[in-house]
């Protein structure tokens, strides 16, 4: 450590940098469980794309990457593919980069820090950009889908995948007041506009794309796991956190019960749940670039 003689600030700042490291190897686990939940997803968003390309993509970028889920899915199903990896976060993109490592694809893979808000770095005409759960982050989504539109390559298309509404969590045992929590937090989130739960089918029109394939790609985990659980959990953690305003005290308090680790009754009380979430997905390509475009009186112009 260089010295310094700023001790006071100097504290602060690692105060904040471990806080940020917290926050970032919270986020960075909360996405990999989210993968492992939701591969069958990934799966499912790959066969897509091959039929909506009716070839296998040669190139991908991958916008938001975070720690490379969708990045590593789309390079064992597209074993040729070149794959661009881009996160605001070197933290994210370090961790693309082991994983392209350790899954033996780093050959592929390149990784790029770059913000969206930006603009768009360099993708190489890609045949694919693919956003997962990131879309939502950018600040213009417009401009982006605009960018990209202009950055594939020949005929390709771009992917976006968002959450489908809040994951629910099926006890096997009969828990009635969990059920019922649920509900009302499925009901405030819905209603309290999560920037997550959005649907991009106006902004696909609007910045001049034909949506192609738009799906809701339903993923059941019918087998209780520790993994559904910690879910569950951070799940029930979002809605305390982000919901305090609009649900009331007593389900407030009964989200505090459920989200106390050191609590053996709560953890056996998730132990038997089954999840069923969802993802939107849309597959869309520019109405400007695609060969078969007709022309338009305006273009005649
Ligand atoms: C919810 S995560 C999704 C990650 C990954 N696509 C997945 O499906 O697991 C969103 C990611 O977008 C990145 N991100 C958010 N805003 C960004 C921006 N303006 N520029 C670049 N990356 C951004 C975040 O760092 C984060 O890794």
């Amino acid at each position: 450590m260089t010295s310094t003689h700023h001790h006071h600030s100097d504290g602060n700042r690692h105060a904040h940098a471990s806080h940020a490291e917290h926050d970032h190897a919270r986020l960075a686990a909360v996405l990999d469980l989210d993968a492992e939940l939701m591969a069958d997803y990934l799966d499912d968003a790959a066969n897509l794309i091959a039929e909506s390309l009716q070839r296998s993509p040669a190139r991908i970028a991958d916008l938001g990457a975070g720690t490379g889920t969708g990045t590593e899915a789309l390079a064992r199903h597209f074993p040729q593919a070149r794959i661009l990896a881009v996160d605001g976060s070197p933290d994210m993109a370090a961790l693309v980069e082991q994983r392209a490592r350790d899954g033996g694809f780093g050959d592929r893979v390149t990784s790029v820090v770059a913000d969206l808000d930006d603009g768009l770095p360099p993708l190489g005409a890609p045949d694919v950009v693919w956003a997962a759960m990131s879309l939502h982050h950018v600040a213009d989504p417009q401009r982006l889908l605009r960018e990209a539109a202009t950055a594939l390559g020949p005929d390709g298309v771009v992917v976006i995948t968002e959450m489908a509404g809040v994951p629910r969590f099926i006890p096997a045992r009969d828990d009635a007041e969990l059920g019922g929590l649920q509900e009302r937090c499925q009901t405030a989130a819905a209603g309290a506009g999560w920037e997550a739960l959005v649907d991009w089918t106006d902004a696909f029109d609007d910045a001049g794309y034909d949506v192609l394939r738009s799906e809701t790609v339903h993923v059941e985990r019918s087998d209780p796991s520790q993994s559904v659980a910690r879910y569950a959990r951070h799940w029930f953690a979002q809605f305390r956190h982000r919901l305090a305003d609009t649900l009331d005290p007593t389900d407030l308090a009964l989200l505090d019960v459920l989200t106390d680790e050191s609590d053996l009754d709560t953890l056996h009380r998730l132990d038997d749940l089954t999840l069923a979430a969802g993802r939107l997905l849309w597959i869309a390509r520019p109405r400007t670039t695609a060969s078969t475009a007709p022309s338009t009186p305006e273009s005649e112009h």
